[in-house]
């Protein structure tokens, strides 16, 4: 049998670095559902659809093929094939990932994959519903969240590492959107799971996190 720790929360909440940090040092892989999203959101962008459209979605997903591959230990992301990992991590894919993952046809479609992970490996996988909805038997279940100050303050200054100019309260907005969309979608909204540990992360380093969830672990 598979451990798998599910960790769910807001926009910006440092879910990504801390799983990969934890799946680093536990020598689990760390899966990264929002990256799947994003895949499927370039691929709408790509085809000009409108995440409005229900319909329109839902023709066009036959013609995106996501997988996943690992390189280096790093999980990559293919569009049809092509490697897009560089390409998904901008704003706007990002609003789009959240607009199409409200749809029931987005989700379904990455449903198997998900679950077929962490029945197959150690897994640590982070998202939204992972602790809700995907894999609701995970053995530990974090929800990770920080003040929408401290959640834009650190995407400003990644982004800014980037060389990348853009004022927070730009980035504040977007964030406290996104969040809004997916905390009252229809389907599978993010919610702390009854059984999920609350860890806000605002006045917590990122050892100090990856230390708190690395004691929480029982294997
Ligand atoms: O985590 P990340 O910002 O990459 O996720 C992009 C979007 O994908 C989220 O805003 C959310 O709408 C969606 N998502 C989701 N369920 C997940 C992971 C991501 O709905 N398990």
């Amino acid at each position: 049998m598979t451990y798998n720790i599910a960790i769910d929360g807001p926009a910006g909440a440092g879910k990504s670095t801390i799983a990969r940090r934890v799946a680093g040092e536990l020598s689990f892989i760390y899966v990264d559902t929002g990256a799947m999203y994003r895949t499927i959101a370039l691929g709408l962008l790509r085809e000009g659809i409108d995440a409005g459209n229900g319909a329109q979605v839902e023709a066009a997903l036959p013609q995106i093929q996501v997988s996943i591959a690992y390189r280096d230990g790093e999980q990559q992301m293919l569009l049809n094939g092509e490697n897009v990992s560089g390409l998904i991590r901008t704003e706007e894919v990002g609003n789009m990932a959240s607009r199409a993952a409200a749809l029931p046809c987005v989700r379904e479609k990455l449903l198997d994959l998900q679950k077929e992970l962490a029945r197959t490996h150690n897994v640590v996988m982070d998202g939204r519903d992972i602790g809700t909805n995907i894999l609701p038997e995970a053995q530990l279940k974090i929800y990770l969240t920080a003040s929408a100050d401290t959640r834009a303050a650190r995407r400003q200054k990644e982004l800014q590492e980037k060389g990348i100019p853009c004022s927070f309260e730009k980035i504040r907005d977007d964030i406290i959107k996104r969040d809004d969309q997916d905390m009252h979608r229809e389907i599978a909204p993010l919610m702390q799971a009854a059984d999920a540990v609350y860890l806000d992360s605002s006045d917590m380093t990122i050892d100090e996190v990856t230390e708190k969830i690395k004691s929480l672990v029982n294997v």
